[in-house]
């Protein structure tokens, strides 16, 4: 007989170590849950592989980075020991391949099946690779990507060897900024490489690039604006440098490639609806099959705020407000109760070098930078923000206190009306504070 569970979470990242503790808190009985994921660790806080994880001084390390310390979670780490003590079958290393979900059934790559009688899909991303865009040697030792712990413990080795020598980073997105960023703090000369004419286009204006841009230069990291073609390899095929399309090339003992993420929605070809490349769901995050739910970066949800517009949010705060949701929300049906839809504001944040930023909203219409005058090399407070229809729908700020953050918060829930972006300029972030 195959093993058999009421709950099967696929997929063991943030949404499903947020899941996990949803269901403990709501009463989970012994036995009746599994996590199923192909990483050899128990569910973590992802962002931690591209910031604290590569410090020279004191990196974070399992178990110091499990699960769940956010949403207002406990100060203890759900390490392994947690699970088992709860009676959740943590089924580590186990890839699933894919599985016929109208049986409620799994089939795992050492070819096990595991049966379900409710699903949640947390299969979240995937780097994208250069390999799959056939860029000749792209396969060559010495080329990195980022997205698991283990992809991390392989970076970080490769980067203390690099000390003092030449690295290239492609892309200049969320990866390619907090990477280049980790870089040059290990003392590797780092250069930053990518087509568009700024870094972060996903978020920043050119004024607001180029206060991030200059700090990142003061701090020795180059940006090149530059199509990579291709890269130079020694004998034995290890990296030595990256071909741009004007012919020239970059010396290279490393290279660091973050070139986007698409969401691993694959492992169910015709059997659950599919929009932009993630899993259909609704608004208490079902899919298009009954008992069957997808959160996180592979769930493609209405966004109430904006009349139920589908998004992927491929970002941690979605990723564990939907794992405890989807849990409130078996619950209800199980208990014949009706809640609230999923209701979640776009949000993003960063920290790259010793500038930090949190953004909220859209960022269309209008956009009006304030505070560029306090900016110095050491950085400083400035922000933006984004008004269409006359109404403030977006809004950006470097260096906040937390007041400041939650105040931009609930501007972007009411979206305040605005008549004079010249006011809006000069008020800067007291705009936020007295709405
Ligand atoms: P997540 O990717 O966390 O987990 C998916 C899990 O499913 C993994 O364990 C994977 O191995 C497993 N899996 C996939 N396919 C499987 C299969 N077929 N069988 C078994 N298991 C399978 N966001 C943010 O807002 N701020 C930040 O600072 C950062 N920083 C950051 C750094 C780095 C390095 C990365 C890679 C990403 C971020 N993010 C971020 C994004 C954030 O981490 C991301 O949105 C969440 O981790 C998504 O959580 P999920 O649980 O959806 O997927
Ligand atoms: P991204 O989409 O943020 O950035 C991709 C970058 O790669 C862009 O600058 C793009 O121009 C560039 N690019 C594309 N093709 C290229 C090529 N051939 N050569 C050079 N540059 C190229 O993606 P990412 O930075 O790889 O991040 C991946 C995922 O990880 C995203 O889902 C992101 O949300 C998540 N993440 C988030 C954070 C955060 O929120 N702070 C941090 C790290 C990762």
């Amino acid at each position: 007989m195959p093993p058999s569970f009421k709950y099967v979470i696929l997929g063991g990242g943030v949404a499903a170590g947020y899941a996990a503790w949803e269901f403990v808190l709501s009463g989970l009985r012994p036995g009746e849950l599994a996590i199923i994921s192909k990483e050899q660790v128990a569910p973590y806080e992802r962002p931690a592989l591209s910031k604290g994880y590569l410090n020279p001084e004191g990196p974070a390390r399992l178990p110091g980075f499990h699960t769940c310390v956010n949403m207002g979670g406990p100060a203890e780490r759900h390490g392994p020991e947690w699970y088992a003590q709860h009676g959740i079958t943590l089924m580590l290393q186990t890839e699933v391949i894919g599985g016929d979900l109208s049986k409620k059934e799994l089939l795992t790559k050492s070819k096990d099946i595991i049966k379900f009688e409710k699903l949640i899909i947390a299969t979240g991303s995937t780097a994208m690779k250069l390999t799959d865009f056939k860029v000749p040697n792209s396969d060559a030792r010495g080329i990195y990507y980022l997205r698991e712990e283990a992809d991390a413990a392989i970076l970080d080795k490769a980067v203390k060897k690099a000390k003092g020598k030449n690295a290239v980073v492609l892309g200049g997105g969320y990866i390619g900024l907090e990477i280049g960023a980790a870089l040059v703090i290990n003392g590797v000369q780092t250069t930053i490489v990518f087509p568009e004419p700024h870094c972060l286009r996903r978020v920043f204006t050119p004024e607001i690039a180029a206060v991030y841009q200059t700090h990142y230069d003061g701090k020795g990291v180059k940006f090149i604006q530059a199509a990579v073609v291709g890269f130079v390899v020694d004998n034995s095929l290890n990296v030595t440098g990256v071909k741009l399309k004007d012919g020239s090339s970059l010396p290279a003992a490393m290279v660091v490639v973050g070139v986007g993420a698409r969401p691993c929605s694959y492992l169910f070809p015709k059997q659950l609806a599919i929009e932009q490349g993630g899993y259909k769901v609704n608004g208490r995050l079902e899919t298009s099959l009954p008992d069957v739910y997808a959160v996180g970066d592979v769930a493609t949800f209405p966004i109430k705020l904006y009349g139920n517009e589908m998004q992927l949010q491929g970002h941690v705060r979605h990723a564990r407000m939907s794992g405890k949701y989807v849990v409130q929300s078996i619950r209800a049906q199980e208990e014949c109760r009706v809640i609230d839809d999923y209701d979640y504001v776009p949000y993003f944040y960063s920290r790259m070098l010793d500038m930090r930023w949190q953004f909220f909203g859209k960022n269309v219409g209008d956009c009006v930078v304030w505070g560029l005058a306090n900016v110095t090399p050491a950085g400083g407070k400035f922000g933006a923000y984004w008004v269409m229809d006359g109404k403030v729908v977006g809004a950006f700020l470097e260096s906040g206190s937390t007041d400041e953050y939650e105040a931009l918060s609930r501007l972007i829930r009411e979206q305040p009306q605005v008549t004079d972006l010249k006011k809006l300029e000069e008020d800067g972030i007291c705009f936020a504070l007295t709405v």
